[in-house]
């Protein structure tokens, strides 16, 4: 099966799909019968199309951003086009996340789904704010839509849920779903610094953004955390159903005395669900110790899905970085046509 792909935003997690489906180009064929070409990609400042598929191994050596397709316009001697989205098979969703306007996901993502195209999102922002509008027009096409790069990335939060508990009633949803404010808890816990010295060497690792409010104030959490319900259970709650608190708050005297009790306190995302009721909140809880969520620690995350039938099932770690994320917007793709 041929399949063409437009990715929309050739920042760092693109450029790492684009170096996956090119390394694995083979391989891919072979066990998946299925043959990508990506024929489009389009950044702020225009877009490389190519029909019979552009050439990723000299696309990734051209860099990242515009720029990079700017200098694979020029190498290959073609012009830059607008911004508009050509027919293909698949859109790869992959621009800035906007919480606020969800766009320019949002009308990417609208522009594609008028032409009939499977959606695999790996940014949240037209998710978060547009959910059932773009549910309801993926219904409307009869397309596929996936978007575990949303979702923790590697970390197989939707695929657990969607495929592997098919039948069983599900009891509870509870994650650590955010990687910085578990590596500034981790750090507060092991090394006892203060929450002020843990959010800055997080910074200086890069695993914080100089901006880290949408992460420490619990909303990147909840926002995953609506993402995985809204998929696994076919809802369509928005970000204003969830009960939001974050860890800035949090002194080093109320981890000591948790430690002190054999608590290990944890930013936790949890759905508790009653029949056709469900309550979402995103809050710092104690952790007792023995319990598998307080031995997740630094950047892992985990989740895990409480079930009548099957018990708990716990899963965590999976790599949170571009790489991480470019394979888990492949790993969608595949998924989509087995
Ligand atoms: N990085 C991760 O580990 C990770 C993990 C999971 C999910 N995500 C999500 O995945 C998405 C991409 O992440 P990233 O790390 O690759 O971000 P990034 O490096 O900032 O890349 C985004 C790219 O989008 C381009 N862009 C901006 N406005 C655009 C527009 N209007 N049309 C087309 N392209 C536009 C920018 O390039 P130019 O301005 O140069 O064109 C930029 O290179 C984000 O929404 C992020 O939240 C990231």
């Amino acid at each position: 099966m041929k399949r063409s792909i437009v990715i929309c935003g050739y920042g760092n997690v693109a450029v790492e799909l684009c170096k996956i489906i090119s390394k694995n180009k083979n391989f891919i064929l072979n066990q998946y019968d299925l043959e990508l070409q990506v024929i489009s990609v389009i950044g702020a400042q225009g877009q490389i199309f190519e029909e019979q598929g552009i050439d990723l191994e000299l696309l990734v050596k051209c860099g990242k951003g515009s720029s990079a397709l700017k200098e694979y316009a020029k190498v290959k001697g073609l012009n830059l086009h607008g911004k508009v989205i050509p027919k293909g098979d698949i859109l790869v969703e992959a621009t800035p996340t906007d919480l606020n306007s969800g766009e320019p996901g949002l009308s990417y993502s609208l522009e594609a789904l008028n032409q009939g195209m499977d959606l695999v999102f790996a940014s949240k922002g037209a998710l978060v704010t547009n959910y059932k509008r773009i549910l309801d027009k993926v219904k409307e096409k009869g397309v596929k839509l996936n978007y575990s790069g949303a979702t923790a990335a590697a970390l197989p939060t939707l695929d657990v849920g969607e495929n592997c508990l098919s039948g069983s009633n599900l009891k509870s949803i509870k994650g650590i779903l955010n990687g910085t404010t578990n590596y500034i808890l981790s750090e507060m816990t092991l090394n006892k610094i203060s929450f002020e010295e843990a959010l800055e060497k997080a910074q200086r690792r890069g695993i914080a953004e100089k901006d880290p409010t949408l992460d420490i104030s619990g909303f990147d959490s909840a926002c995953k955390l609506v993402l995985i319900v809204n998929k696994v259970l076919n809802k369509t709650y928005d970000i204003n159903d969830v009960h939001i608190s974050g860890i800035d708050k949090l002194t080093n005297d109320d981890i000591r005395i948790a430690y002190e009790n054999g608590q290990t306190i944890k930013l936790i995302a949890e759905a508790s669900i009653f029949d056709e009721e469900i309550s979402m909140k995103v809050g710092p809880v104690k952790v007792l110790n023995g319990k598998i969520m307080a031995s997740v620690n630094g950047t892992n995350k985990c989740i895990i899905y409480e079930t009548d039938e099957m018990g708990e099932i716990f899963c965590a770690g999976g790599a949170s970085d571009p790489i991480g994320a470019g394979a888990a917007v492949l790993k969608d793709i595949i998924n989509m046509y087995k």
